[in-house]
């Protein structure tokens, strides 16, 4: 608790990132995953299983970036790092481990950026009356030709959360408006990563369900808001929180699905 405390106060961010949430939320993940390694493993091998697959598509090597890198869990590094000339780590929040993992490559680069377009002008949005529409088209990294290979890492169905949090709490947006703007978020998610000239990886939750002490499901949660994904992909289960984590009666369990390329070239 006192070394989460210490990393809360010492973390360099963008100002907006910690007052929207996500530096607490990315301490939060790590201390999460040591908890629950066991739990966690088999979803983030499939992830790194996954994006090797997409590195085997890539014709030619240059860039790869990663979005929503943050702890590099669910990230072969080593193997992206050996695969490309450069590799850019995208995310609103390194923390030190993650920095310690990228120093360690002469080739890979941290980037703290905003994949929405919309977090770090948030407040000025909201003052002038923006109520979550329209959503911004992202545009961050389009203009880099080199790219070879883009990976959206466990970051898609995240992508609303803190920003429809803060516009509830500021504007009180709520019920379906609310949801709109969040399925919205990840519309213009996808529509930007289908703007690249890459192979695009995608990886992303689909589901929450509540799981209770028999392991029946007793509630699903769409966790795209009916955004519409290029198909199945492939499916897995991440146990996200099993029984005793968050409640005594009830555990939690992601539906994750990967696409080793959803680009349209
Ligand atoms: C579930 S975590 C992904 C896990 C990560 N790939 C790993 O292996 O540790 C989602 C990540 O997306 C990042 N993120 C959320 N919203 C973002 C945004 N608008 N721009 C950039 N990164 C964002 C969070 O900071 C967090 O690190």
């Amino acid at each position: 608790m006192i070394l989460e405390l210490l990393e809360y106060l010492t973390t360099a961010c963008p100002k907006y990132a910690r007052k929207l949430g996500y530096l607490k939320e990315a301490i939060a993940i790590g201390a999460r995953q040591k908890r629950l390694a066991g739990a966690w493993a088999p979803h983030l091998e499939q992830s790194q299983t996954l994006i090797r697959e997409a590195i085997d598509q890539c014709g030619r090597r240059r860039t790869a970036l990663v979005l929503g890198s943050g702890l590099l869990l669910d990230i072969p590094l080593a193997e992206l790092s050996r695969q490309f000339e450069q590799v850019v780590l995208v995310d609103l929040v390194h923390l030190r481990a993650a920095r310690r993992q990228a120093a360690a490559f002469a080739n890979v680069t941290l980037a703290a950026e905003d994949v929405t377009g919309m977090a770090a002008d948030f407040d000025f949005r909201v003052s002038s009356g923006w109520q979550g529409d329209p959503v911004p088209d992202p545009t961050v990294f389009l203009d880099q030709p080199d790219i070879d290979l883009v990976v959206s890492a466990n970051l898609l169905a995240q992508l609303p959360i803190f920003p429809a949090a803060a516009l509830q709490r500021r504007t009180r947006l709520d019920g379906e408006p609310l949801e709109d703007f969040c399925r919205a978020v990840i519309a213009a998610h996808l529509a930007y990563l289908r703007r690249f000239d890459a192979v695009v990886c995608l990886i992303t939750e689909t589901e929450r369900a509540a799981l209770d002490k028999d392991g029946a499901v007793v509630q699903r949660q769409n966790a795209l808001y009916g955004a519409d994904l290029p198909g199945r992909g492939t499916q897995w289960n991440w146990d996200l929180a099993p029984l005793g984590e968050v409640s005594r009666t009830h555990a939690m369990r992601n539906r994750v699905a990967g696409f080793r390329d959803i680009s349209t070239r």
